[in-house]
């Protein structure tokens, strides 16, 4: 394919195209029929098992995507990825999240420099601060422990943190070393998320961490500037040293911030914000709740995908699969949207982070080379634990519009059942309906089943269920920081491998840009209204109206 041109244009693509047509002609009931092709359709990797045969794809289906995963070069961009090219071309950088859980003795290039000695170097500064402040060799000002630590930071520098955390909490050797310790995570600009991480808080035992890569994101700064304000109100200016630390790849704002940069954790432009997690970004805010080791477990996990990842034929490859499953769901069978359901509680955060790091990733209009693209790219990610979902959102999910679902299930869960006795624990009482939901919207509920349950005729068309709706069953053994681990890299790759067959940059992100610019402006006339009582102008009438009633309404 001439690079420029779009992936439309191949043969590979145009297949596809008449692939739907077949597809259409069958339902997804008659296609589990075919127990060879479901068995061609589990792969198994580290304790995984994926499940995809529920997906409206025949083994011709996914050759077929397997060749135009070839002809979009996909093999090659994840090899330029993995060899730290600039493949983030809008940026000019490299995209190497994967360096940041390689291991020590590993070699990775950016820019000619092997970067993994300067992530051990942080890696094991990181280990070596949150050790001294969870041994208590470390204090606040007035000689207390800091047992609390509140987490500043926003989009990639909260979701993916707030991720992990949330999964790390009720898994035993996690919550066993976070013991006495808390974390809490101030994202938001609104004064609501400061009272409500302030509340209880006491700022001789607390820790702040700001976690910017930029350190000009204007949220972030301002609830820094904030808490800055709360510990020297409480403690004194002298205290901020002990109090505050930071991570950035900014180095230079963070000192002029005033923030010790001795206190300081760095990481690299090649790191995207919302591929983080796995740099300072998360490593050192989970460090100090959970310990290094802990962590490491976690970063760990996610290299075993890397690995996985960069070496696995795509055939067999769990996040190629994954990513070329939704190119063609949302591509060529065209279902815009995707859920994520994970059947675990402590998953809860795990379709927040995904919704960024796949929507601001692959959310794009143009190929990479600037061409407006002829197809739909990006998808709309959300979700909710099973079973809370299945009592929310499930019914239009099974007789309303149809969207895959991603079923993740776990095999032994992070706690005890409560009731021993029981012979079916609370954890199969969720797995059952981890089970049972993808047979419900792959076979659906005819009319003649219906009928022969005597239904009254008049309530067949409401109990009806159309299925042929597809979703995937991804198994995973536990729910250790290993299994958060790979989850995280599977979904990470997973949304690259969309992007790399769609042809766009999923590693820049220009879209958020004009929201900032216009807010900038609007808080400049705040500024002056408030201060001179200058009118509103420069915006359009309905802008200037509603801004006019807002400082009115708020001045009193
Ligand atoms: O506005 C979007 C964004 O730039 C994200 O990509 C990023 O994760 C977030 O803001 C926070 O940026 P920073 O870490 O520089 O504060």
């Amino acid at each position: 394919m001439a690079s420029c041109a779009l992936i439309s244009e191949t043969e590979q693509w145009k297949d596809l195209k008449l692939q739907v047509e077949e597809i259409n002609k069958t339902h997804l009931r008659d296609l589990m029929n075919d127990s060879d092709r479901c068995k061609a359709m589990m792969l198994e990797f580290d304790g995984l098992l994926l499940d995809y045969s529920r997906q409206r794809a025949t083994i011709d289906t996914i050759e077929k995507l397997i060749k135009l995963a070839e002809a979009a070069s996909l093999k090659q961009k994840i090899n330029r990825m993995y060899n730290g090219e600039h493949i983030n071309s809008t940026e000019d950088r490299s995209v190497l999240h994967v360096a940041l859980r390689a291991p020590r003795d590993a070699t990775i290039h950016s820019d000619g420099k092997n970067v993994v000695p300067e992530v051990w170097k942080v890696l094991d500064k990181i280990q070596e601060f949150t050790e001294k402040i969870r041994s208590g060799s470390w204090v606040g000002a007035t000689g207390k422990q800091l047992t609390n630590v509140v987490a500043i930071g926003i989009g990639g520098s909260f979701l993916g943190p707030l991720f992990v955390h949330t999964a790390l909490q009720t898994d035993s050797e996690a919550a066993k070393s976070a013991k006495g310790r808390q974390l809490r995570f101030l994202a938001n600009v609104d004064p609501i998320d400061v009272a409500r991480n302030l509340t209880g808080l006491d700022p001789s035992t607390t820790l702040v961490v700001v976690v910017s890569k930029t350190f000009t994101t204007a949220e972030t700064m301002l609830n820094a500037r904030t808490m800055k304000a709360w510990i020297i109100a409480a403690l004194g200016p002298d205290a901020v040293t002990k109090h505050m630390v930071a991570v950035s790849t900014n180095l230079a704002l963070v000192e002029k911030f005033g923030i010790d940069p001795n206190n300081a954790f760095g990481f690299w432009d090649w790191v995207g914000g919302r591929y983080s997690v796995c740099s300072a970004v998360g490593v050192l805010p989970l460090s100090l709740q959970y310990g290094f080791p802990v962590v490491e477990k976690f970063l760990k996990g996610a290299a075993s995908i890397d690995n996985h990842f960069y070496s696995t034929p795509l055939e067999k490859n769990i996040p190629v699969l994954l990513g070329l499953l939704s190119v063609w769901n949302v591509t060529f069978l065209g279902y815009p949207a995707r859920a994520i359901l994970p059947y675990s509680q402590a998953l809860e955060k795990f379709a927040p982070h995904i919704q960024q790091v796949s929507m601001e990733s692959n959310g794009k209009g143009v190929s990479i080379d600037g061409i407006p693209l002829s197809y739909e790219a990006g998808e709309i990610d959300f979700g909710e634990p099973g079973t809370n979902g299945q009592h929310s959102f499930y019914q239009l999910i099974h007789q309303g519009r149809v969207i895959p679902c991603d079923f993740i299930g776990i095999v032994k869960s992070q706690q005890p059942v409560y009731l021993k006795d029981e012979v079916v624990s609370n954890h199969d009482e969720l797995m059952s309906n981890f089970f049972a939901q993808p047979d419900a919207l792959a076979y659906g509920k005819t009319a003649e089943q219906l009928q022969k349950e005597n239904v009254a005729p008049h309530l067949i068309p409401h109990k009806t269920f159309t299925g042929n709706r597809p979703s995937l069953s991804l198994l995973l053994p536990s729910l250790n920081a290993y299994n958060i681990g790979q989850l995280l890299a599977i979904y990470e790759h997973r949304v690259a491998v969309q992007g790399f067959v769609w042809g766009i940059n999923s590693f820049d992100q220009w879209g958020v840009e004009l929201g900032k610019s216009l807010a900038s402006q609007v808080r400049n006339q705040l500024h002056k209204s408030r201060t001179a009582g200058e009118p509103v102008e420069g915006f359009n009438s309905s802008t200037t109206y509603l801004l006019s009633k807002y400082l009115e309404a708020s001045s009193d």
